[in-house]
This record gives C-alpha cells, sequence and structure tokens, in this order.
C-alpha cells in the first residue's frame, strides 16, 4: 500500500505555528516583512510568488512584490536590492529565479544583505550547511521543507540510502546536505549520471527535482521506498504535473508527495517561517 504524503496538511501546521510567531512579533512592534522581487513574466513564477504573497498577508505579515520588466539591467536589480537592504519594514529578500540573460544570479545572491537572504542561497551560510555548523542561519526552504516533511510522517534519513536526482542550487544541492546532515547516505543523480533509473531503484528515500515530467515510474521505484516529487511540470494536455508517475508508483512506494499538493506548499510554509525567523534574529545581530 502506498501512502500519499499530505503536503497541504503538514504546511497547515507550520503555518499555523507562523502565525502564532507573527502576532507574538506584532505586540513586540515588529511586522515581520517579506519582498519578492520578479524580473520578466515568466508564468509559472507568477503563479508561485502570487501564492507566496497571498500566504504572507493572510499570516498578518508585511508582503510585497516587485514586479520588474524583463529588460530591467543588472544594475537596475542591485539598486532595488540595496533600496530594500536598507529597509527596516523588510526582512526577507527573495529575488525569483529563474532570472533573464543579462541577469548575474551569483553576484544578486551576493548583494543581498545576508541578514535579510531568506533563501539561505550566500555562501557563507551554504558553508554552513555543508559543514553543520550550529546555530541560527537560513537554509533553502524547498529541501528544509521536505525535512519537516519526513519528520513528520517518521521517515529518520539516519542510516538510509538517499538519491537527490538533480544538482541545482535551489534543490539538489542543499537537499543532499541536509539529508547528508541527518546520517544518510547521499548520492547526487543529474542529466549525465549513467543508468540514472537503476541508480534511483537503490534510493531508501528518492527526492526528484529535474523539471521533467514523469521521469521517474513505479518501476525506477524501490518498492517501501519515500518518493519525494519536487516537480511542477506541465504534461501534454497542460496539466500540472510531477517529475514522477504518480499512478505507476502506486503499490511500489510506500510514502509519495503528490503534484500540486507536496512540495509546493511546503515550500510557501517554509519560506514564511524563514522570514518570520530572519524578523525575529533581527534585533539579536551581533
Ligand atoms: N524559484 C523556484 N523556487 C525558488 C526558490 O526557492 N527561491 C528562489 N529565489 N527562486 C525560486
Amino acid at each position: 500500500m502506498t501512502k500519499t504524503i499530505d503536503g497541504k496538511a503538514v504546511a497547515k501546521k507550520v503555518n499555523d505555528a507562523t502565525q502564532v510567531a507573527v502576532s507574538e512579533l506584532v505586540a513586540q512592534g515588529i511586522q515581520p516583512g517579506i519582498v519578492v522581487i520578479i524580473v520578466g513574466e515568466d508564468p509559472a513564477s507568477k503563479i508561485y510568488v502570487r501564492n507566496k504573497n497571498r500566504k504572507a498577508e493572510k499570516l498578518g505579515m508585511h508582503s510585497v512584490v516587485r514586479q520588474l520588466p524583463d529588460t530591467t539591467t543588472q544594475a537596475e536589480l542591485l539598486a532595488i536590492i540595496e533600496a530594500y537592504n536598507a529597509d527596516d519594514s523588510i526582512h526577507g529578500i527573495l529575488v525569483q529565479s529563474p532570472l533573464p540573460k543579462q541577469i548575474n544570479e551569483p553576484l544578486v545572491t551576493m548583494a543581498i544583505d545576508p541578514h535579510k537572504d531568506v533563501d539561505g542561497f550566500h555562501p557563507a551560510y551554504v558553508g554552513k550547511l555543508v559543514t553543520n555548523y550550529p546555530g541560527h542561519y537560513p537554509v533553502a526552504n524547498t529541501p528544509r521543507g521536505i525535512m519537516t516533511m519526513l519528520k513528520e510522517y517518521g521517515v529518520d534519513p539516519a542510516g538510509k540510502t538517499a538519491v537527490v536526482i538533480g544538482r541545482s542550487t535551489i534543490v539538489g544541492k542543499p537537499m543532499a546536505a541536509l539529508l547528508t546532515n541527518a546520517n544518510a547516505t547521499v548520492t547526487i543523480a543529474h542529466s549525465r549520471t549513467k543508468d540514472l533509473k537503476a541508480v534511483a531503484k537503490t534510493a531508501d528515500i528518492l527526492v526528484v527535482a529535474t523539471g521533467i515530467a514523469h521521469l521517474i515510474t513505479g518501476d525506477d521505484i524501490k518498492p517501501g521506498a519515500t518518493v519525494i516529487d519536487v516537480g511542477m511540470d506541465r504534461d501534454e494536455h497542460g496539466k500540472l504535473v510531477g517529475d514522477v508517475d504518480f499512478e505507476s508508483a502506486q503499490g511500489v512506494a510506500g510514502l509519495i508527495t503528490p503534484v500540486p499538493g507536496g512540495v509546493g506548499p511546503m515550500t510557501i510554509a517554509t519560506l514564511m517561517q524563514t522570514t518570520v525567523e530572519l524578523a525575529k534574529w533581527s534585533d539579536k545581530r551581533e
């Protein structure tokens, strides 16, 4: 029997706690604030950004969406980031990926005040994550949310074989680090991996983040495995589907996240959680 992981239910639990934390901060005169900067008209990005904004407002946060034209120059974007770095009403700055070609993503990452880096993409944070450094710092929200879901469903990575398909900065690499820190034996696989499907089949915990609709089917899954589908793809009919063929995984996987209703709501809930943490830490800076 395959059980579906209810990402919406776990997200609700996280959001409920965030709402309480927001009220407590507001009572102390701090309203957590987030700005999401979106450059260009990518339709999927626009949907994510709208959902993030709605959730932030619903939780009582100060939420700004800054929509910029796809002709925005590097200098213009950096100047806008600088202005939010200096804006005390903003605790978290997120520049939505993907960005147009003229924008140098690493420079954008470095331009964000690390105290406001709600994605945890600054190399100092990535270094802390990889070294399993103690203390408080932001960690990429999609993988962090996945760890919350695994915990909620009683999946302890310790001693398990984990395979992460995809090596992005947003998901694959931080996911592999978090699973390693949780004592899993981790393989990062990607488009150049030989016999990718055989590698996938070794996984007790399989995280798929490729952007390729239905890349993984039931035949590629180890019986009883926990399957986390990060994909948000469109099939040939324009329907939202994941990187895993949910139907053929039935009866093979032990636990599986659906698309939609799995990783998506958890990412947004975790982003809100991180924003509140940045707001909390903002008056305790060294
Ligand atoms: N695009 C898709 N997911 C993310 C994310 O978590 N952070 C940023 N900055 N862009 C994204």
